[in-house]
């Protein structure tokens, strides 16, 4: 049956690198089919001009709300207008779902103040691994070896030093490995995060200059399950592993799961599951996925995670499909919940003051840079 709004009308708010990437996954295939952006919002006008085709360019939000009337709003603006942009968006009476980057919000503050209206309304965030096919795999897996997991270990980050993005900092990267962690867990949006230990490092890494988190370590457990890992932003290349130990309790048998997302390119994505020897600890590799990006149709190459979440943000307005997988506002509250924990055992007085006393009270890259070389 078809839906007789199709296609949704959809305003993108942020044109920059994220908004472009939903930009090229919502005008291609079955995506543009469902889809049809009327209205783009920025304020760099070059920006709109040069990625606008046949949408209406806005420079202002409220004027492209009340102009288009979309049923979806796709939010990509830097994480600290993501509250002024969705307070406009939850508002606007046409909107039928929003689409958001991660986080939702900068803080759980910011979420609060959202109001009841972000529970009102559908509301999903963009952690787009869940659409990998190797989560798929390793769903399978795990039943197929009637496996439980017993420890998750992270390591998130990439080198963004001096990117013209600005950005809140590292913890807007970590929210991803805690958001899988929990999925891969299959753990319900009540079980929050349990911390037991937060570091952080702060710098000038940002464009803005201002001293935010550019590393942070974490350790935790989430259900039971122990659950320990690193995001930084100063790494040499970008690595997102998550490392799954599983247990089969009758027979003993451990495994390691590695999953690799985006590597090297995004989509490269692999999982591979070697069984640990007890004496020894010897590994074994007994199963192995790999996805190429260079299999894919070249139109939806590294956007494919975005393109299939889009699809079934269309499968739900539609009212057809399966109980969608993407993250919803609970899960965008649970993920909110878990980096103000961080950030307050990582990022208070106590913290800064050890971490000033070694170093000053704010490293500056850039200074230590001039100060190496002259
Ligand atoms: N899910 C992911 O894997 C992923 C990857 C990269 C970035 N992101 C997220 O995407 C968001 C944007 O990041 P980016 O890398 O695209 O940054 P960007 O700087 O490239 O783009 C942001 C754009 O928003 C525009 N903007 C700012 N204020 C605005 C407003 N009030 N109204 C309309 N437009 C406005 C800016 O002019 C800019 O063009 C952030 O939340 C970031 O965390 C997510």
């Amino acid at each position: 049956m078809k839906d007789a709004a199709v296609p949704f009308r959809v305003v993108l708010v942020g044109c920059g690198k994220a908004g472009q990437r939903f930009l090229r996954a919502l005008r291609y295939g079955a995506c543009a089919e469902r889809y049809l952006v009327t209205g783009l919002v920025d304020p760099m006008v070059d920006r709109l001009e040069s990625v606008k085709g046949e949408a209406n360019a806005y420079t202002d939000l409220a004027t492209a709300l009340e102009a288009e009337r979309p049923d979806v709003a796709v939010v990509c603006v830097n994480e600290e207008f993501h509250w002024e942009a969705l307070r406009k968006v939850l508002a606007c009476r046409s909107i039928r779902h929003v689409v958001c980057e991660k986080p939702l919000t900068k803080d759980m503050a910011e979420l609060q103040a959202l109001g009841p209206a972000v529970w009102e309304k559908p509301v999903s965030v963009n952690f787009c691994e869940r659409y990998s096919y190797i989560m798929d795999d390793y769903r399978d897996w795990l039943r197929e070896h009637d496996a439980e997991v017993s420890r998750i270990e992270f390591f998130w980050g990439k080198y963004r030093v001096r990117d013209p993005r600005p950005t809140m900092g590292v913890l807007s990267e970590l929210s991803h490995p805690l958001d899988l962690a929990r999925v891969l867990l299959a753990s319900p949006a009540s079980e929050l995060l349990e911390l037991s230990a937060a570091s952080s490092t702060f710098s000038d890494f940002s464009v803005t200059g201002l001293p935010a988190a550019d590393d942070v370590s974490v350790t935790g457990s989430i259900d039971g399950v122990l659950v320990s890992g690193k995001s930084s932003f100063l790494w040499d290349e970008r690595k997102r592993r998550i490392v799954v130990y599983a247990c089969q309790k009758e027979s003993g048998n451990t495994w390691q799961v590695v999953l690799n997302f985006d590597a090297p390119r995004w989509d490269d994505d692999s999982m591979v599951v070697y069984e640990i020897n007890p004496c020894g600890g010897e590994r074994q590799k007994v199963a192995e996925k790999r996805y190429r990006s260079s299999d894919l149709d070249p139109q939806v190459r590294h956007i494919n995670k975005l393109y299939r979440y889009l699809l079934e943000v269309a499968d739900t307005l539609a009212e057809r499909g399966r109980s969608p997988r993407f993250a919803d506002a609970a899960d965008a509250r649970w993920a909110q919940v878990a980096l103000d924990e961080v950030a307050s055992l990582a990022g208070d007085e106590n913290t800064r003051g050890r971490y000033a006393a070694l170093f000053g009270p704010e490293v500056s890259l850039t200074e230590r840079k001039i100060e190496a070389e002259a």
